[in-house]
């Protein structure tokens, strides 16, 4: 089959891998019908982290399944569905805890498994025409049959989940304010879920104009950190008063106001929006931080931060008696809750994507995708 491979920093290409088969009778084999790219595989293709070429990329997966092991009792071939980005088992500790991000089955000595990511297991990404899904009762999210709403669907893999697990890691309620940081996928999904919860006012702050205006859109106030400190923009807008709740969708790979939208090791201040929102944000509100960081980055701008150590204003957020939630979403608490909303009209998440285009132009795609060029915010790619 087709399957898009990390080759070196900055290039992918579309090559010839193994067709997956069923290898344990709990298995299902799925043929492709969308799968995403996501600013978490542009980590990994920037050469941020300790990911091998060779690797098939692809945690946001969607399609028809195609063939089901015998010990598959719910699921059947034919049947429309979206995985979870995790991998999870559904019985150990942690996964019946409902923290499927953090499965201790799939990934032997880590918690957590993801298809098509390094160090997340033996799990193939999905950027192909055909995936491997283990546990397949527990991991495949049955979906109406038809196309419809195919789009809409395919963001519950990852970031509609992960947006509202952001709003959710940060206590949203009705009423409240909140600063969201990232106007990417996550960070508009973010938002999207703030305002879903019944947030009376949702800032959102990047610096690339076409996110800003999808921001917009949806109801949010776009404040753009390059015309000036994004924490003082809001405060002014409310009287000079913060926000009850933060959402920090960007991560370790956060820049510098005046970068270019690109980015690039010079211009990242991976502390920056986590001291930010301890700044924005009201005495005992709370953080939501689902942006991505790691514990080690070949490319940090020092030593600290090579080891992912990063110096926050511990001390502000204690005298503010903040609290504060992050980690792997756990997506099977939130995918079958986001996908009635979607079906009974109330949520339409695929407001965020760009893009749609075949797996060939999977390269460029990832090109203008990490230059945040032409628009390109959320990528679909289909076999
Ligand atoms: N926790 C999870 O389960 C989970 C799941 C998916 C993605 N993620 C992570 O969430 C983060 C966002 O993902 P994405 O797909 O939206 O990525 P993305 O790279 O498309 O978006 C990040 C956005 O942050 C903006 N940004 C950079 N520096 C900023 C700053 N100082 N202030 C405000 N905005 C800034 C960028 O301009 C960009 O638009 C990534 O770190 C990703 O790895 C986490
Ligand atoms: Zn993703
Ligand atoms: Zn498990």
């Amino acid at each position: 089959m087709k399957a898009v491979v990390y080759k070196e920093p900055f290039r992918v290409a579309v090559e010839n891998a193994p067709d997956p088969t069923i290898k344990h009778p709990n298995d299902a084999i799925i043929k492709i019908t969308s799968s995403c790219i996501c600013g978490s595989d542009l980590h990994m293709y920037e050469g941020r982290t300790a990911a091998a070429p060779g690797i098939v990329f692809g945690h946001e997966n969607m399609g028809i399944i195609q063939e089901v092991g015998s010990a598959v009792t719910e699921r059947k071939a034919g049947d429309r569905v979206v995985m979870p980005f995790n991998v999870a088992c559904g019985f150990c500790k942690n996964c019946l805890g409902g923290f499927t991000g953090f499965c201790t089955t799939v990934n032997p000595g880590f918690a957590g498994g993801a298809y098509g990511y390094v160090a997340m297991g033996p799990w193939v990404g999905g950027q192909a025409e055909y995936l491997q899904v283990p546990y397949a009762d527990f991991n495949c999210l049955p979906l109406p049959q038809g196309t419809e709403h195919e789009a809409d669907f395919a963001m519950l893999a990852d970031i509609f989940p992960t947006g509202y697990h952001g709003a959710e890691l940060a206590g949203v309620r009705p009423g409240e304010s909140v600063a969201v940081f990232g106007a990417g996928p996550v960070g508009l999904m973010a938002a999207y879920s703030c305002l879903l919860r019944g947030a009376s006012e949702v800032f959102i702050v990047d610096h690339v104009a076409e996110r800003l205006g999808k921001a917009q859109e949806i109801g949010a106030t776009p404040i753009n950190y390059d015309e000036g400190d994004p924490v003082q923009q809001i405060k002014d807008r409310r009287s000079g008063n913060g926000v009850d709740k933060g959402i920090d969708a960007v991560g370790y790979q956060a820049t510098k106001a005046g970068s270019s939208a690109v980015g690039g090791e010079q211009d990242e201040a991976p502390n920056i929006v986590l001291n930010q929102l301890i700044d924005v944000v009201n005495p005992t509100g709370a953080l939501g931080i689902p942006g991505l960081y790691v514990p080690s980055d070949p490319g940090g701008v020092d030593e600290n931060a090579k080891r992912g150590a990063l110096s926050i204003n511990f001390g502000r957020l204690f005298e503010k008696g903040l609290r504060l939630g992050t980690g792997q979403c756990n997506v099977k608490q939130y995918n079958a809750y986001l996908r009635d909303l979607i079906i009974a009209g109330r949520a339409q998440p695929s407001f965020v994507v760009s893009h749609q285009v075949s797996l060939d132009q999977a390269p460029e795609a990832y090109v203008k995708f990490d230059r945040r060029e032409e628009g390109y915010t959320k990528v679909i790619l289909q076999p």
